[in-house]
């Protein structure tokens, strides 16, 4: 809802008064929260309290962080399996604390080998046709998610993988009582999942109505699947017995993942990208993820003003936020895609020098139009490949949309963390599970442009940079993130949410760094986002009224209404080492600490 008419009508009579509301605005506008939930010795946060139970139990059996995360993931996978599972991909910081490094694992979908630029143009009206990158068995991308929790629990797990699949196996034998969150999600989507015999058997009762709050979710299939994974490794989903299905999937309803594809696929190891706040280190999700560098510029921006002094969401402060964004995305518009396949100027995005010459163009009280990206290759030293290729990003995405990835974050009791963000893109993915596995097929092939200025689900359009090729891995913007202190953890974060990601984990640092708000106020506290285009500046509920009217005198296009997003985070208190955990209200999710 655009609140400019409610707003103009109120103009004429309070524009004298204005310049007290700016007064009066600044200060606390956060909405009382429930109390963290801090633990001594190691804690598990995710959007499900049987996915966090799971990755508790596995930290007191003397499992470390990244057993625990694996185990989280998989059950996942069950209880939450419209947002993530082993059929979609995944993003991995984890912090090894005895060798006080950052790995970062890659584990996106791939584009399939057969996989073209215009396939999902429709050859006779010769347009997209968008229910082909987002429905059925097409719009899925070559799996990586399990090939990342394998990697990651070979080399840096302490337990097999038969042991962290073992909550999941049960959780999908004996099954479990949907939540409103998933019963609401599963009758949303109702009218895509009956189209597939497959997923209807799993998700709905005989008489054709999918199964409602309360009800218990059996999936018999996807725990033999599992068992088959904790007999056989991995190599049974990318090359043996699951990889058979998949494929002969693929040839019933006319798919294009090969067993090529399947057996080709690597999750990749990369560096994070690194940036700092007011004396924090920030270590981030770097490409084919747009979240990470995007988070720095950003940070980077806004460590040029006092956020303190103005105030939480203030005025002032939601402004300079937005005018912040809005850069940042005229950038992603532009430079970011998959690596492999684009030069991208991550020095440039990230350099401080940069942020000075775009935060120099701030105005304190007035918005300024962003015709288009600014110049980050100027920032690169020399001998870096130049500009490749354009995609630019448009549109809206609802509420609705913006939950169906899912983020968890653990800490053991060593200090090893783990920051993973998982998912198989929108609700149910492309609704299509897998005959006889029980895997949800995702549809992060909508994640790419289909074609010039044509917008995807998120309402993001694009060309070149993000075009499909095959084995390309898709754009995201999925920002598993660490924050450190002088050499000491200090922060886990990250959250679903498509576009509107980036942009919560940069509130989330900013409440906690900058206004002193513990983490789970931090979370709770209202979200403004911009995102260069559309030219509106969203702010969720509880954001005030005479915040919007300042904002709107500022010269935003202002939108009002709802949440969105799903933050799960977990803050270690630098002095104590106590570890508090903080997890959405927006979602059902839980801090389990022991
Ligand atoms: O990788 C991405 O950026 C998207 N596939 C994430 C989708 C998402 O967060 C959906 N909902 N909340």
């Amino acid at each position: 809802m655009s609140i400019s008419n409610h707003i103009r009508s109120f103009r004429a009579g309070i524009s004298t008064l204005a310049i007290f509301f700016t007064i009066l605005s600044i200060g606390s506008t956060h909405a009382a929260a429930p109390l963290p939930t801090w633990a001594r010795h190691g804690m598990v946060v995710s959007a499900h309290p049987l996915a966090s139970q799971a990755g508790l139990d596995v930290l007191k059996a003397g499992g470390n962080a990244v057993d625990a995360a694996v185990a989280t993931a998989f059950a996942l996978g069950v209880v939450e399996g419209y947002s993530s599972g082993i059929g979609g991909g995944s993003f991995t910081l984890l912090h090894l604390a005895n060798r006080w490094e950052t790995i970062v694992v890659d584990g996106r979908e791939e584009a399939p080998g057969a996989a073209r630029s215009d396939m999902y143009v429709d050859n006779t009206t010769g347009k997209v046709n968008p229910e082909l990158s987002t429905t059925g068995i097409l719009a899925g991308a070559v799996p990586g998610h399990l090939a990342a929790l394998n990697l990651l629990l070979e080399r840096y797990g302490s337990m097999t993988l038969g042991q962290v699949l073992e909550p999941a196996i049960l959780l999908a034998d004996s099954g479990f009582e949907l939540s409103q969150t998933y019963a609401r999600s599963l009758a949303l989507q109702k009218d895509k999942l009956k189209r597939f015999p497959s997923t209807f058997a799993v998700f709905f009762h005989p008489d054709s109505t999918p199964l409602g709050l309360g009800e218990r979710l059996y999936q018999h299939d996807l725990a033999q699947t599992y068992r088959i994974l904790a007999d056989e490794g991995d190599k049974a989903f990318y090359r043996g017995e699951i990889a058979r299905r998949i494929v002969a999937a693929m040839k019933a309803d006319s798919g294009l993942i090969t067993m090529h594809d399947l057996t080709a696929y690597k999750p990749r190891l990369r560096k994070p990208v690194v940036g700092s706040y007011r004396g924090y280190s920030i270590y981030s999700m770097p490409p084919p993820s747009s979240g990470g560098v995007h988070l720095i510029q950003m940070l980077n921006i806004l460590e040029r003003f006092d956020l303190k002094y103005l105030g939480l969401n203030s005025s002032e402060t939601i402004h300079l936020e937005a005018e912040a964004m809005k850069r940042a995305f005229a950038d992603r518009a532009v430079f970011m895609g998959d690596p492999a396949f684009t030069s991208v100027p991550v020095t440039g995005l990230t350099s401080k020098t940069y942020a000075d010459s775009l935060a120099r163009n701030i105005s304190r009280f007035r918005t300024s139009k962003i015709t288009g990206p600014g110049n980050p290759w100027a920032f690169v030293p020399e001998g870096t490949p130049t500009l490749p290729s354009i995609s630019t990003e448009a549109g809206d995405s609802s509420a609705e949309k913006d939950r169906h990835t899912t983020h968890l974050s653990v800490v053991d009791r060593w200090g090893n963390l783990v920051a993973m963000t998982a998912t198989i893109n929108t609700g149910f993915g492309s609704g299509y599970v897998i005959p006889g596995t029980g895997i949800l097929l995702n549809n992060e092939m909508d994640d790419f442009s289909s074609a010039p200025g044509v917008e995807n689900f998120f309402g993001l359009v694009g060309s070149d940079a993000n075009a499909i090729a095959p084995h390309k891995r898709p754009l995201s913007s999925m920002t598993p993130t660490l924050v450190f202190y002088q050499g000491r953890p200090f922060m886990v974060v990250g959250s679903p949410g498509g576009p509107r990601i980036i942009t919560t984990v940069l509130e989330v640092i900013s409440n906690v760094i900058d206004h002193g708000l513990d983490i789970q106020e931090a979370i709770d506290a209202p979200r403004a986002h911009h995102q260069w285009k559309p030219d509106k500046l969203f702010l969720e509920d509880g954001i005030p009224f005479d915040v919007q009217e300042n904002l709107f005198r500022y010269g935003h296009d202002v939108s009002t209404g709802g949440n969105w997003s799903g933050a799960q985070c977990i803050l270690i208190d630098l002095e104590t080492g106590l570890l508090y955990g903080g997890t959405d209200s927006r979602q059902e999710g839980a801090a389990k600490g022991y």
